[in-house]
């Protein structure tokens, strides 16, 4: 099983001159979602997970499975404004302009073990503030957990110090 074979290239998309990896096809095929998790849970059995904080929008799908899977909660990074209850927020920078992405307050207890969990590291800016919001609540980032990376945008530049796994690489 090569999950590489479910992953698409969508040519100019959202727009022109981006290719977008497009993994609904990935999602739809139960035997790909299982290879795909194995490769995501590599050593993380052992290292003891308490909670996976999942990055809206794509985040979510593997990361819930991820938390099934390690036997740990699930905390949703949501856009602005979608959380309920009492959030912080941390800001990252845009094409354009910056944007925010919000947590709970109460999602994590000091020195819990949190895997951050994405479906692309690209220019890093999503993943460095989702380590901010998870570091100022008190959380102690196990590891930055992807689907694809996007090597050439170096965004493991922002995320010195910590540990990154990437099932793929671009
Ligand atoms: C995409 C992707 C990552 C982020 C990576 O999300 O799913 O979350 O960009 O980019 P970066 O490393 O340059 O920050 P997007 O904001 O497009 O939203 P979505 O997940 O809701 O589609
Ligand atoms: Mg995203």
């Amino acid at each position: 099983m090569n999950i590489e074979n479910y992953i698409r290239d969508i040519q100019d998309f959202p727009k022109p001159g981006i290719v977008f990896k497009d993994i609904t096809p990935l999602l739809a095929n139960h035997e790909a979602i299982e290879a795909c998790l194995q490769l995501l849970i590599n050593d993380l059995k052992e290292k003891k997970i308490d909670k996976v904080v999942g990055v809206e929008s794509r985040g979510f799908f593997f990361g819930m499975l991820l938390a099934q899977k390690l036997n740990a909660g699930f905390i949703p990074v949501r856009k602005p404004r979608k959380l309920p209850f009492e959030t912080i927020s941390a800001s990252y920078e845009l094409e354009y302009g910056t944007d925010n992405l919000e947590i709970h307050i109460d999602a994590i207890q000091k020195g819990e073990r949190i895997l951050i969990h994405d479906d692309v590291l690209a220019t890093g800016g999503t993943a460095k503030a989702v380590c901010e919001l998870v570091e100022k609540l008190g959380g102690e980032i196990v590891q930055c957990n992807f689907l694809m990376e996007l090597s050439f945008l170096n965004g493991r530049e922002k995320l010195k110090g910590k540990d990154i796994f990437a099932a793929l690489t671009y």
